[in-house]
C-alpha cells in the first residue's frame, strides 16, 4: 500500500487501519511476541484522548499500598515512564523487550485497535484487563494538531487545517479510522464487561472521584470503607489532576525518550472539553459530529462534544 502524508508523519494502511509507517514493524513484533499474563493491565487509547491521565490514575490506584500519595513516583517521573507504550516504545524497531521482570501487575499502554491486540490478550481464558479511554473526536483532532505544533512537527504559519481535517474525516490518521477504533473497544466492552472497561474522557472530567472508584473496582483493587473515609479516592484524583501534574518539574522540562519525539510539557496543554471551538469552524464541527453520529449508528455509543 502506498504511504500517505498526514500532519506529523507518514501513514500506511495495513488491514484497514492507518499506522505510522515507521511503527508498523513494532506493531507486528508486539503482536507476535507479547505474552499476556492474568494480572496484566492494558490501557488502550487513541492518541490525545487522555492517555497520560489514565496512566497516572491506574498507576496510583494499583500501587497505593506500595507508597503514599506524598511519596508517589508520579511526583518525579512523567507518567509515560511509569506505564510504557508497547508498540511505540518497548517493541520499537522490532526489539523484543524483557518484560517478564517487570513488577506485577504490569501496567502497559497501547494505541492499537482492539482487533490488532496480540491473541494472548484477546484470549478469553486470560484474565488480563483492558481499559479503553475514549474522547470526542473534535477535541482529539484539535489536541493532535496542537501537540504536533508544540513539538515542532508541523509549523503554524504554513499550516492550514483543511487538509488534515479532510484526511481525519476520511479516517486517514494514525490508528484510524477513529470511529472503528472506538467501536472495536465499545463492542468488546459490551460482550465482555469483566475484561474491557470503556471510559470517556468527558465523564472523567465531570466526576473524577466516581471514575477512580470505577477503575479500582474493575481492576480488582476496590477501595475499602476505611480508605474512602480517609479520603484516599480524592487524594489520588488530586495527585493525578491536570493542574498538579502539569506543574511538577518532571513534567515541565525536557523531552521524553526519542521514540516519542515530544516534550514532557506537550502532554499537558489545556485539558478542556470543547477546546475545538478555537480551532474548528462551526461547519467543520457540524460535519464531524454528523459523520460520527452516522458511523456510530445504532451502537449505543454517543460522544459528547460540548457543542
Ligand atoms: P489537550 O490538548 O486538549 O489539552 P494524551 O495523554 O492521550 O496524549 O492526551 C493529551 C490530552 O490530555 C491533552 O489535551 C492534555 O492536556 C490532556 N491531559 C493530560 N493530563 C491530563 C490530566 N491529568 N487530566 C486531564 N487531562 C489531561
Amino acid at each position: 500500500q502506498p504511504k500517505k502524508p498526514v500532519a506529523g508523519g507518514l501513514v500506511a494502511n495495513y488491514q484497514g487501519v492507518w499506522f505510522y509507517a515507521d511503527l508498523l514493524q513494532a506493531t507486528l513484533t508486539f503482536q507476535k511476541h507479547f505474552k499476556a499474563i492474568d494480572s496484566d493491565i492494558i490501557l488502550a487509547t487513541m492518541p490525545k484522548s487522555g492517555t497520560t491521565w489514565l496512566k497516572a490514575l491506574t498507576f496510583s490506584i494499583v500501587n497505593r499500598n506500595n507508597h503514599s500519595v506524598d511519596e508517589s513516583p508520579l511526583l518525579f517521573s512523567n507518567p509515560h515512564y511509569l506505564v510504557p507504550f508497547l508498540e511505540i516504545y518497548l517493541y520499537k524497531d522490532g526489539n523484543i523487550p524483557d518484560i517478564d521482570s517487570m513488577p506485577c501487575p504490569r501496567i502497559l499502554a497501547t494505541h492499537l485497535p482492539y482487533q490488532f491486540l496480540p491473541s494472548s490478550i484477546l484470549d478469553c481464558s486470560n484474565n488480563c484487563r483492558i481499559i479503553y479511554l475514549c474522547r470526542n473526536p473534535l477535541d482529539v483532532f484539535t489536541s493532535v494538531l496542537q501537540f504536533l505544533l508544540q513539538n515542532g512537527r508541523i509549523s503554524s504559519p504554513s499550516m492550514s487545517i483543511d487538509v488534515p481535517f479532510e484526511r481525519f474525516c476520511q479516517g486517514i490518521h494514525p490508528y484510524g479510522p477513529f470511529w472503528d477504533h472506538c467501536l472495536g473497544y465499545w463492542d468488546a466492552s459490551l460482550k465482555n464487561p469483566q475484561k474491557v472497561l470503556f471510559l470517556k474522557y468527558e465523564d472523567l472530567k465531570k466526576d473524577i472521584n466516581s471514575s477512580v472508584k470505577k477503575i479500582a473496582g474493575f481492576l480488582g483493587y476496590p477501595f475499602s470503607a476505611e480508605e474512602e473515609e480517609a479520603g484516599l479516592v480524592e487524594e489520588i484524583a488530586m495527585l493525578c489532576s491536570f493542574e498538579n501534574l502539569k506543574n511538577l518539574d518532571c513534567n515541565k522540562e525536557g523531552e521524553l525518550h526519542a521514540a516519542f519525539r515530544a516534550k514532557h510539557s506537550s502532554f499537558f496543554r489545556k485539558a478542556e472539553v470543547g477546546d475545538w471551538v478555537n480551532v474548528l469552524t462551526p461547519s467543520m464541527a457540524n460535519r464531524l459530529e454528523k459523520l460520527f453520529q452516522e458511523k456510530l449508528g445504532e451502537s449505543g455509543l454517543a460522544l459528547e462534544t460540548n457543542s
